[in-house]
């Protein structure tokens, strides 16, 4: 299994404050099965915006197996597309897009940003991957036309899925999932604190949604 969503590294944006406490999330999620982690620090958002050297020092610093690379969470913003993208996406696909993490600001809620955004994307040869996509509250019809229109991914938080009661976001995930939109589920940790959420919405997936585990958690895109 690989993460392609965390904020694991300390000192960079709002993950760890410490080298222990990142080493030791490390230790716990390998305990978990992750055999890999791709660290995805905050990148032009409001309040962090690392540079890749201090990204790379703090990989080179941990020195852990699991992390080989790196990425970013790029937060989308209307002058995005004309910044440059620092080459780190998260993989490419058969087709030659190139998949980064992205995020909208909380406010970007209506559907015509959202596909105004994507659709900006794939004119630079991007296809996001749309970070934990029940955060927007968007109905499923609208996630199921955007993929039919353009080249886009979804990720869900496998915190959301281990709230236990009911709960809109963590149901629609579960609609989602029964659909087969959703493309990629990650960790998207920041703190030793929340490790436990993480792994109750892993034994989530792993009791229901076995079939779709290896998937879930690769680094291979269709399209
Ligand atoms: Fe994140």
């Amino acid at each position: 299994m690989i993460d392609l969503h965390s904020h694991i590294l300390h000192q960079l944006d709002d993950g760890p404050e410490s080298i222990d406490e990142s080493r030791e999330c490390l230790r716990i999620l390998a305990e978990f099965g992750f055999e890999e982690l791709i660290p995805t620090p905050h990148r032009f958002h409001m309040l962090y915006d690392p540079q890749p050297e201090d990204v790379a020092d703090r990989v080179a610093e941990i020195g852990s197996l699991l992390i080989r690379r790196f990425s970013f969470e790029y937060m989308y913003a209307h002058d995005l597309v004309e910044r440059q993208f620092d080459a780190f996406e998260l993989s490419t696909t058969a087709s030659g897009w190139k998949v980064l993490l992205v995020e909208f600001l909380p406010f970007m809620s209506r559907k015509n940003d959202i596909e105004q955004a994507v659709f900006s994307l794939n004119m630079k040869g991007i296809a996001p991957l749309i970070a934990h996509i029940e955060r927007y509250s968007m109905p499923d019809e609208f996630w199921a036309e955007l993929k039919r229109k353009y080249a886009v991914y979804y990720q869900i938080s496998l915190k959301t899925l281990s709230n236990r009661f009911f709960d809109n976001k963590r149901n629609q995930i579960i609609r989602l999932l029964d659909a087969g939109l959703i493309d990629n589920a990650a960790t998207d940790l920041h703190r030793l604190a929340k490790i436990q959420q993480i792994e109750q919405g892993l034994n989530y997936l792993h009791k229901k949604y076995s079939k779709q585990i290896a998937r879930l958690f690769s680094l291979s895109f269709e399209g």
